[in-house]
């Protein structure tokens, strides 16, 4: 007894070891017993359609009749003239996959008859056949191939009709009752093998190749792509279908490894909404190191950016009127400011809000008459920003709203100065140079991993503790 609780402490302590080490997801999707049950609807459909199209084949025997002797008949040209699932159910099974049921299924069938017995008898017509209550249970096990995409197979098929009904055409009736239950008997059997072969067929052919349209990986711009694959395979719970994908941009360049683990997110329990996904701060974080060692965070800001109204000019009197000291070196030039966080951008995802607090160094130069820039002095600024983010048109946008500025003189080549006499000046370039710039990137936004031909419907957005939680209906077609 001791022994066996020891192994299962052991066993529970392993399995939390196992799961504390495994990594977090970075993007979470969820499709809910909503979005299955959706998923189930167009899926019933193109089943629908495929089984309408299987070529049943045509099949032959013989039977004895009293005095008669051995009487041959042959069914063939068999045709599906209609094939109705009218009603189908979907289930999530944990740790298995999905149970797709369907019932009262009934198909309509033509063919070709004929009979033979040497000599005696001779005849041929056609039948119709009524094929009713006809249940399928399919079995659906998902997973992701070695490039992270979902993969789709079937663990399980049965088929079970509970009713067929022959038709034959032709004066011999007598005759053909004789073997009406022989021929009942035989369709069901064909029936039902032919079914839970096309189903599997449908399967592989129809339903994993449009799982394989999900992006893994999407490219943003010239810097980066997104990793979208699959971590695991997809996990079916009580109320849904889990995929956890690994949710990291990556430099196109040069890929290397991310030096912070994904937090964990606890998905709220929220199932008024077809779909989910769990966009971690990961996510964002990956893309503020990839875009900050790609040099693509600095900022340069010249002359010609500013407004032409604008008073605060950027050169040397302009700014000599606050510091004497530069207009006296470079006299009657113009300026740049170069703008450059001072480590990655980190964006804060909480409840209440998304924030970031970058430390940026803005250099000025004066830009000599040969074009070389001569340095004038360093700030150190600190802020914090607030980010809104929203949905545009299956993309994920955000923008940024600038707080107060605290800044410090980091260096200077002109003299020390009071740092507040920039504080205008400063103000005024990152909220109505720099800002704008930033905010028209953000505003492409980056796609979510959606497979194609899937339209999104009444979103929703909200931040929750390290991840921001998108919920929508969807539409295939
Ligand atoms: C599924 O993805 C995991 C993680 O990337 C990988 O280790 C595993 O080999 C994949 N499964 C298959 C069958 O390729
Ligand atoms: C899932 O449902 C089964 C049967 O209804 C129940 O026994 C089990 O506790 C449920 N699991 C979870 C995690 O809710
Ligand atoms: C610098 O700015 C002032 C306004 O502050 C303007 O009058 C002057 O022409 C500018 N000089 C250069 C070189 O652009
Ligand atoms: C540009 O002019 C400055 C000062 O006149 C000088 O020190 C510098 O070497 C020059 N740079 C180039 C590239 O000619």
């Amino acid at each position: 007894m001791a022994h066996g609780k020891l192994l299962r402490a052991t066993l529970l302590v392993s399995l939390s070891l196992v799961l504390v080490e495994g990594t977090d997801p970075g993007f979470v999707g969820r499709i809910t017993n909503k979005g299955l049950d959706y998923a189930r609807q167009e899926g019933v459909t193109a089943l629908q359609r495929e089984l309408a199209k299987i070529k049943l084949p045509a099949f032959s025997g013989s039977f004895k009749v009293k005095h008669f002797g051995k009487i041959h008949y042959k069914f063939d040209s068999l045709q599906i003239r209609s094939f109705q699932l009218p009603s189908s159910t979907i289930a999530p099974i944990p740790n298995v996959g999905l149970k797709v049921s369907i019932s009262n299924a009934f198909a309509e069938i033509s063919g070709h008859w004929r009979v033979k017995k040497k000599r005696v008898l001779s005849d041929h017509g056609s039948f119709d056949v009524k094929i009713e209550g006809l249940s399928i249970s399919v079995g659906l096990q998902l997973g992701n191939d070695s490039a992270g995409r979902p993969t789709a197979g079937t663990s399980a098929c049965s088929a079970h009709i509970s009713s067929v009904t022959v038709h034959i055409h032709g004066k011999w009736s007598w005759l053909y009752n004789l073997f009406r239950s022989k021929i009942e008997s035989a369709l069901r059997s064909i029936m039902e093998k032919e079914v839970c072969e096309e189903v599997p067929k449908s399967v592989s052919s129809k339903l994993q190749p449009y799982l394989q349209t999900l992006p893994v990986t999407a490219k943003i711009d010239r810097v980066s792509g997104i990793d979208y694959s699959l971590v695991g395979p997809p996990v079916a719970t009580n109320n849904s279908l889990d995929l956890d994908l690994k949710g990291e941009f990556f430099s196109l360049a040069h890929r290397s490894a991310v030096p912070f683990p994904p937090p964990a997110l606890s998905f709220p329990v929220d199932h008024d909404r077809m779909l989910y996904f769990g966009i971690s701060s990961y996510l964002f974080n990956t893309a503020g190191i990839v875009y900050y060692q790609a040099g693509a965070l600095t900022y340069e800001i010249t002359d010609d950016m500013i407004p032409k109204e604008s008073k605060i000019r950027l050169n040397t009197s302009s700014f000599g009127s606050l510091v004497p000291q530069i207009e006296k070196l470079y006299p009657n030039m113009l300026m740049k400011l170069k703008v450059s966080p001072t480590s990655p951008p980190s964006l804060a995802i909480a409840p209440e809000s998304l924030s970031l607090a970058p430390t940026v160094d803005v250099q000025a130069f004066a830009i000599l008459p040969n074009a070389s820039l001569a340095p004038l002095f360093v700030l150190d600024v600190a802020t914090t920003i607030s980010a809104t983010v929203a949905m545009k048109s299956n993309n994920i946008v955000g923008s940024l709203k600038i707080g107060k500025l605290q800044m410090s003189l980091k260096h200077s080549d002109v003299g020390p100065f009071p740092v507040q006499l920039m504080q205008a000046f400063v103000n005024y370039y990152a909220a109505q140079i720099l800002l704008p710039q930033i905010n028209a990137r953000l505003a492409q936004g980056f796609p979510l991993p959606l497979p194609d031909h899937l339209q999104l419907s009444s979103p929703i957005l909200q931040p929750h503790q390290n991840f921001l939680l998108f919920g929508a209906d969807v539409q295939y077609g």
